[in-house]
């Protein structure tokens, strides 16, 4: 049996690297919400970056975890805390959307929003108005609170994960980084996140709520 410093590097060997998830749908399948020239970078570059960078960077935090050096360990968490957050947001925002989305979530989800906001509308308008106003780069989230057993809203910088930072498990989120609107909307971002909601596939944010609450 492997022990100590000897079983962390089989460890980090045999370790599978994250991969860039197939998205389910065309690149232009999103049209006109979202352009295809927009998912085709977003998903083939953007996404892939974080992925390419967690998987260095976990490398690099492996190595130094074998070393005993708490130093390169400190220094390595910027940039797992951004690539790794990258790969969870991108990957849980892919599947928050679809060609067939749009109206009204159904069942449990929207009896949980009705109780927690008082309607699906009034829901859309906060998490609206809190997503807009993300300063810079970020994400606007419809998390779970499992202490309360409520839905909240929420916003992440940059690419803070909202669970790893909030502790709220992430429902449904929207990218509002300029890449993910700005060959289409330009510096108008109020209107892609009104037509955001035209592709939100409710049935993986009901999913995801049902699975938060096991
Ligand atoms: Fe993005």
């Amino acid at each position: 049996m492997l022990t100590g410093s000897s079983a962390r590097l089989a460890y980090a060997a045999s370790r599978q690297k994250h991969t860039l998830p197939d998205l389910t749908y065309d690149y232009g399948a999103l049209e006109p919400y979202v352009s295809a020239e927009i998912m085709q970078l977003h998903h083939s570059k953007h996404h892939a970056t974080y992925v390419n960078n967690l998987n260095v960077t976990e490398e690099k935090y492996q190595e130094a975890l074998a070393k005993g050096d708490v130093t390169t360990q400190v220094a390595l968490q910027p940039a797992l805390k951004f690539n790794g957050g990258g790969h969870i947001n991108h990957t849980i925002f892919w599947t928050n959307l679809s060609p067939n989305g749009g109206g009204e979530p159904q069942g449990e989800l929207m009896e949980a929003i009705k109780r927690d906001f008082g309607s699906f509308q009034k829901m859309k308008e906060k998490m609206s108005a809190v997503t807009v106003a993300v300063q810079g780069s970020g994400w606007g989230w419809l998390g779970f609170d499992k202490d309360s057993g409520r839905l909240r809203i929420a916003a992440c910088a940059n690419q803070d994960p909202l669970q790893g930072t909030t502790g709220l498990i992430p429902l449904l989120g929207i990218d509002v980084w300029e890449h993910a609107y700005y060959l289409q909307y330009k510096n108008v971002r109020p209107d892609y996140v009104k037509a955001i909601w035209s592709v939100v596939n409710w049935e993986n944010v009901s999913e995801r709520l049902q699975m938060a609450r096991k």
